[in-house]
């Protein structure tokens, strides 16, 4: 485990490094979408949830988590690559799923990179099952895995 981290709603000034992981973690060989404004603009959403883990003051993981009326959609969830295999991941889900369940959310969706096991893995771990295939959903280059997790 992660000692000594703590997980707390991002601020404004963490959108900058929040956007550059998401470049390097998730967005790597696609255009980069994701930039300091848009994080931004989901940080004063009020329908938005962005979450920012930190070890001594330093981000090393994030996620964002946009609610509905009774579903609830992780937009972009990532760690530091030297911060992985040791629990954060999963300390930031159990975050949002929390979050979530006190909201009345029935269900939890998200897409994963066609060719990225690693985050399917994690997510099947979690409880998350595969609901379809969205073909070509990262800009035509590769295809998008559904995935959802029932709360009730
Ligand atoms: C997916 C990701 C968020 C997981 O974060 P993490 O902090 O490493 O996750 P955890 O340490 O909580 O791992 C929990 C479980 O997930 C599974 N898992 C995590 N990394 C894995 C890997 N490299 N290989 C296989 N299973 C893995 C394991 O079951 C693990 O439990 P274990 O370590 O007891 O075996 C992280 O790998 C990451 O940021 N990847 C790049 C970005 C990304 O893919 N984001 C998700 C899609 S948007």
């Amino acid at each position: 485990m992660i000692t000594e981290h703590e997980i707390t709603l991002a601020q404004p000034a963490d959108a900058l490094d929040i956007s550059e992981l998401s470049r390097d973690a998730v967005e790597y060989g696609l255009s980069w979408r994701w930039t300091q404004r848009r994080v931004m603009r989901s940080i004063s959403d009020l329908s938005t949830n962005v979450v920012v883990a930190r070890q001594q003051g330093m981000l090393i993981g994030f996620a964002i988590m946009k609610y509905g009326d009774d579903d609830a959609h992780v937009l972009l969830f990532a760690v530091r690559s030297d911060k992985r295999r040791a629990g954060l991941g999963s300390a930031l889900l159990a975050w949002l799923e929390a979050t979530a369940r006190v909201a009345g959310i029935q269900r939890i969706q998200l897409e994963v990179r066609a060719r990225n096991p690693v985050a399917m893995a994690f997510y099947r771990g979690h409880g998350f099952r595969e609901a379809g295939v969205s073909p070509g959903y990262y800009e035509n280059v590769e295809d998008a895995l559904q995935m959802v997790k029932d709360l009730a």
